[in-house]
């Protein structure tokens, strides 16, 4: 079913796939878009970006050898700005705890209603029985406000349903579960794709896994939040949460999808692998196809609650992933395919800016025609990792340009605003 050209069974080693998480799905841009040439810009510096492209995750072999993960040590590049540590580091209590605790944990009346919300939208209303199944269910997390889910992330959710006309898609989210985010959906919902907002209910969410004890423990002030913002770990949780429940995959919202995913089940992606063993080095949660209850999201849930530590970036995410696959691989009861970088992560983040570059010259025509060609017959889809790129513009004639003209759905130049 898979495909890709490139041969994926060297990384089908059934190694538990780290799932790294990935801070959250945050990424604007604004753009404008000429119809086939679109030009798009990131202008919204305000935004924190949530996901650091460049986590450090050791070697597969190394981290064979080691539980776990040193996230200092590696390649030195790209170091994350140190988080204001100057929140308390004891156990917060009160108003202080309230600052610490986002308004997004708190329950409120819509994020009660989460369950019968999902159970009616993945399901089918039992009025309607014209209504067919979802084929796939895809997942997003949105922790961010509605205004910052901008023309990139509607980009990629017409990509998405491009290639996936029957699928549904829930975006997990407070800040889209409102008339804005509405709004900005409804150019989807109108021609009649599935989708839709719903704020999460964590603890219904949480409940039956190792997260619900530790929410618990979090609510209370037992867990020591870190100095980076909860919403960006608590989308690398929420992300297998939701995937242990509900089952199918799970997409962040800065990947362009490029063809059916039809045939993806219990798989994660790696992101680069080591050029001498052809093992995977690092694997990243971007994007992850499972089963509902694979016991594989159960042990990457397990290792969130036993090892959060809110002050280390990707440690609850990319390294997490990396850590729980290298760990179990090779143990029966764990099934699942680790994909090579060509999967959805055909470019690195180090080098996503030239996917954006029009050409210069004849041999730079050439590479991108080349480079385009390679990542449409062997990509599932393309991380465009915002955190890198969500301030370049797309040049005409560019990959980007080139692949947005391909895979939009809407082709509303208007509302692509690239
Ligand atoms: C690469 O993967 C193979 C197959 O799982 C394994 O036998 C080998 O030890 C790995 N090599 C390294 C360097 O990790
Ligand atoms: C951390 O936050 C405090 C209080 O807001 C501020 O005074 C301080 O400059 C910040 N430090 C850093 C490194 O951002
Ligand atoms: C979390 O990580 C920070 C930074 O590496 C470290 O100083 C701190 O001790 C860790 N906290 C826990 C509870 O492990
Ligand atoms: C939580 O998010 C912060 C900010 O991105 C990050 O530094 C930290 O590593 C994250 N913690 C985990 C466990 O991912
Ligand atoms: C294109 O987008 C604009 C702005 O959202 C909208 O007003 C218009 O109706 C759209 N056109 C079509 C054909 O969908």
């Amino acid at each position: 079913m898979l495909r890709p050209t490139q041969p994926l069974s060297y990384l089908v080693l059934i190694l538990p796939t780290s799932i790294v998480a990935l801070p959250l799905l945050i990424y604007f841009l604004a753009c404008s878009g000429l119809g086939l040439g679109l030009l798009c810009r990131a202008n919204h510096p305000a935004f924190a970006p949530l996901r650091d492209p460049s986590p450090k995750t050791p070697s597969f072999a190394a981290s064979l050898q080691s539980s776990h993960l040193s996230p200092g040590s590696g390649d030195g590049h790209h170091p994350h700005t140190q988080p204001n540590s100057s929140l308390p580091s004891r156990k917060p209590a009160g108003s202080e705890r309230s600052k610490l605790f986002p308004s997004f944990l708190h329950p409120s009346a819509r994020s009660r209603r989460f369950s019968a919300r999902a159970a009616e939208f993945l399901h089918g209303s039992r009025s309607n029985p014209l209504d067919s199944p979802c084929t796939p269910r895809f997942f997003m997390t949105w922790i961010s406000s509605s205004e910052v889910f901008r023309p990139r992330e509607l980009f990629a959710v017409e990509s998405l349903f491009k290639s996936h006309q029957n699928a549904c898609l829930l975006i997990v989210s407070n800040a889209m579960d409102s008339p804005s985010g509405e709004q900005l959906l409804r150019p989807f919902s109108e021609r009649g794709f599935r989708l839709a907002a719903m704020s999460p209910d964590f603890p219904y969410l949480f409940k039956n896994t190792p997260a619900e004890p530790w929410f618990h423990r979090l609510l209370k002030g037992e867990v020591n939040p870190g100095n980076v913002p909860l919403g960006q770990n608590l989308s690398n949780l929420l992300r297998l949460a939701i995937l242990y429940k509900y089952g199918g995959v799970y997409i962040d919202a800065d990947v362009i999808v490029l063809r059916s995913f039809h045939g993806l089940r219990n798989a994660i992606g790696a992101q680069s692998v080591n050029a001498e063993t052809g093992n995977w080095s690092r694997l990243n949660n971007a994007v992850m196809a499972f089963d509902e209850e694979h016991p594989l999201l159960y042990k990457f849930i397990e290792e969130f609650a036993r090892t959060f530590n809110g002050s280390k970036w990707g440690h609850n995410g990319p390294y997490l992933v990396s850590r729980v696959v290298a760990r179990v691989a090779g143990r029966p009861g764990f099934e699942f395919r680790v994909l090579p970088p060509a999967a959805f992560y055909p470019v690195g983040w180090h080098k996503i800016s030239t996917l954006f570059q029009a050409p210069r010259n004849g041999n730079h025509w050439k590479w991108i025609a080349k480079k385009h060609d390679s990542i449409r017959r062997r990509s599932f889809a393309l991380h465009l990792w915002n955190r890198e790129s969500r301030n370049i513009e797309v040049e005409e004639g560019s990959i980007i340009g080139r692949i947005m003209s391909e895979c939009c759905l809407l082709c509303n130049s208007s509302v692509n605003v690239m």
